[in-house]
């Protein structure tokens, strides 16, 4: 029986933030339906897909999201309207095709996701199966790798300190539940150390880490070290260190300024103080190490730490398929991070981790630093068996529906952890 679309309706709602972001739900013929809600970035890349906003200063200091509304209800929905619902790639080359620009800015990607994974969630709902056992077709599904952030600068704390995320790898567990205790000891545990080494805490940033004014970038690492051996584990073996430089947002005129540390390094001086820090802590993972475009200097950091690294593309791929592309012709990474609402449709979020697989390279699909209580991107997770996610901190309900869903996920399948193997180049190397 063929799962038609029947009508799709959509919603301006609010994100994490409180900023406007858009629901939309997709109602098919069998009578099943279901809502989608569409994450949004802080410390966007410069290649993302674009997020059509109204611009009108007279509401929500014009981030409203009206327009992408109407876009789905007058443009997007008509038009799929009468199509499979189980047929995402043809679904999604509709919406691709009704765009017409290549960064999907006529329609907005976000009202473009929106149209993608309702009819994606509301065909899984019409089949009776979990939404990550519909999405995943041929793939083979496990229990990602959380990578948990424990302490947030940036763009997501006010800029307090210039890196943006330490985040937790608890990835010498058996279970995914077993891990996820894990870090929530290690997010308690660094609340302690930050006290005690002298830092107030009032509050949590934009994705539940804790955001401190310390007295320097390296410190966070001290400290997370700390946490994680205060909580009973053994840093590097059972729980590893992940960084997010997200330097392309302390880049100025050739220079990444540390203002905290006191020091401004060209790409060659970060590279070799991301190796003194590989050294020193259990770092297993860095995101945009280096500038978004400076493909050179990445391919050179990739040679200097990959092999006891992941050296991973954000800023640099926003889950952009030239852009990957590039990055596996020149070595520029060994893993990409993947995040639906770059891109806009499910096929093309799909297309970057299957294409890393083939290549050789890792994936780890992540939410956005504003989110909503929807927990797709948890099954997608599940469904791209990267065996990586990274969903932000373990506090704030918008981040906790993902661990919860991968919780339900974890008790009501036979998934597989996917554990230390995920990095076995890098821990036997
Ligand atoms: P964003 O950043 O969602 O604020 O763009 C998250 C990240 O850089 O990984
Ligand atoms: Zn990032």
């Amino acid at each position: 029986m063929p799962l038609t679309v029947r009508r799709l309706r959509a919603l301006e709602i609010l994100d994490s933030r409180g900023r406007p972001t858009v629901a939309v739900e997709a109602e098919l013929t069998s009578g099943a339906s279901a809502w989608a809600q569409v994450p949004s970035g802080a410390s966007t890349g410069r290649h993302e897909a674009c997020e059509l906003r109204d611009g009108d200063p007279s509401r929500y200091g014009g981030e409203g999201v009206r327009q992408a509304v109407e876009n789905v209800e007058r443009i997007l929905g008509p038009a799929v309207e009468g199509m499979d619902a189980a047929d995402q790639q043809a679904l999604d080359e509709r919406l691709i095709a009704l765009d017409g620009t290549a960064a999907k800015s006529r329609l907005g990607a976000n009202a473009i996701l929106g149209v993608s994974c309702a009819v994606a969630r509301a065909a899984s709902v019409a089949l009776g199966m979990p939404l990550w056992q519909h999405l995943a077709g041929h793939r083979e599904p496990c229990l990602p790798v959380p990578m948990v952030n424990i302490f947030s600068g940036g763009l997501h704390a006010d800029r307090s300190i210039e890196f943006q995320d330490y985040l937790a790898i608890p990835h010498g567990f058996p279970t995914f539940a077993a891990a996820v205790e894990a870090v929530v000891a290690i997010h308690r545990a660094a609340f302690r150390q930050t006290k005690a080494a002298g830092y107030r805490l009032t509050g949590v940033a934009d994705e539940g880490g804790w955001g401190p004014h310390v007295a320097s970038n390296e410190h966070c690492l001290e400290l997370l070290t700390a946490a994680i051996e205060q909580a009973g584990y053994r840093p590097g073996e059972q729980v590893s260190i992940g960084l997010d430089v997200a330097s392309s947002h302390f880049f100025e005129d050739g220079l990444y300024r540390l203002k905290t540390d006191g020091r401004m390094l060209d790409a060659p001086g970060m590279i070799e103080t991301l190796a003194e820090w590989t050294d020193r802590y259990p770092v297993l993972s860095i995101e945009d190490g280096l500038h978004q475009d400076d493909w050179d200097g990445w391919a050179a950091l990739a040679a200097r730490l990959g092999r006891r690294a992941q050296i991973l593309g954000d800023d640099l791929f926003t889950t952009n398929m030239e852009r990957l592309e590039r990055g596996i012709r020149s070595r520029a990474a060994n893993a990409v991070l993947v995040k639906m609402n770059q891109i806009g449709t499910l096929t093309e979020t799909f297309r970057a981790t299957d294409r890393a697989r083939e290549a050789g390279m890792l994936a780890v699909v992540s939410t956005r630093s504003g989110e909503t209580e929807d927990a797709f991107v948890a099954d997608l997770a599940v469904a791209s068996g990267a065996g990586q996610f990274k969903p932000g901190s373990v506090t704030r309900s918008e981040r906790l529906s993902k661990f919860n869903r991968l919780l339900e996920i974890e008790a009501r399948s036979d998934l597989p952890y996917a554990g230390s193997a995920v990095f076995r180049r890098f821990i036997s190397g």
